[in-house]
């Protein structure tokens, strides 16, 4: 395939073989830029479903605009919802995701949706690790039964930070609840934008009593600033995956980088198989 600007910056695509009756499997993750990725997305789509595909599977690594799943006040937008919409319109026949900020985005396609999860990598990073004294920390109430799952394969206690957000991309409180005092604070994420949550959680974490404090998070959105502001906290280690990739200028030793690849290659092998893809988490 190949994408390719016009004049006046409209996309146009381009599919250089036949899909006619094939069993399509589209990657796009939706990270910045997110407006162009997604124009791309459903343009793709729409090429694919003229060109007569047999099925379109869209593989999303990273559902951007997850964040606007509900209403928080009056007169927004449920974005999430929209892209959905659109998605499906475009011509997708069924979705695979990853880690989608909320469970509940499943059910704003009418199409099946196969949500997969990194929490094996995790609970494997974080095992590996051998951490004498570990306590796995949610950043916030919303992501403590992701942090629960995870403590309860590897038999951890948790604690949970509560987080006030008086607008969009600002945090003002941050509180932990639970014991952290001597221990080493794993905190588990779905995804880090400017970083502002976490620096803060690292910091209350270690007013607490922490002795180290580690990240792990599925999406590395790292918007603006924020390797910046997270290499200059008190987070020792931060692990991300490749459901985003990682520009050289936002490397850094700091950061790790675990490959959702196998994972997203077998889930993709299994629905073109139509066999089992909820198997793979047992
Ligand atoms: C919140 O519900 C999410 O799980 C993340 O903690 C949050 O969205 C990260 O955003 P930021 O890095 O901008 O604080």
């Amino acid at each position: 395939m190949r994408i390719t600007r016009f004049a006046d910056g409209e996309i146009d695509v381009k599919i250089g073989h036949s899909v006619r009756g094939a069993d399509v499997f589209l990657i796009q993750p939706t990270c910045q830029p997110v407006s162009e990725n997604y124009m791309e997305l459903f343009i793709i789509l729409d090429a694919l479903r003229r060109a007569s595909a047999g099925r379109i599977t869209a593989v999303l690594p990273y559902y951007g605009y997850a964040r606007k799943e509900k209403k928080t006040q009056a007169r927004d937008p449920i974005s999430a919802k929209l892209m959905a919409d659109v998605i499906t319109l475009a011509g997708a026949n069924r979705v695979i995701a990853l880690d989608l900020h909320a469970d509940a985005i499943q059910g704003f396609f009418d199409i099946p949706v196969d949500h997969l999860t990194a929490e094996k990598l995790i609970v494997e990073y974080i095992r590996k690790l051998h951490l004498p004294n570990a306590v796995i920390v949610s950043p916030d109430v919303g992501g403590a039964k992701r942090v629960g799952d995870v403590a309860r394969l590897l038999d951890l206690p948790i604690a949970f930070v509560y987080k006030r957000r008086p607008k969009d991309d600002v945090v003002s409180e941050q509180r932990v609840v639970g014991d952290v005092s001597g221990m080493d604070a794993v905190v588990v994420d779905d995804l880090i934008s400017t970083g502002g949550t976490l620096v803060g959680v690292s910091h209350a974490l270690r007013a607490e009593g922490a002795t180290s404090v580690r990240v792990l998070a599925t999406h590395g959105v790292l918007a603006g600033d924020a390797v910046q502001k997270l290499v200059d906290s008190p987070i020792e280690e931060l692990v991300i995956t490749d459901s985003i990739p990682l520009p050289p200028e936002k490397q850094h030793p700091k950061i790790k980088v675990l490959s959702v690849a196998p994972l997203l290659a077998e889930a993709i092998r299994r629905v073109h198989e139509d066999r089992s893809v909820s198997e793979l988490f047992k």
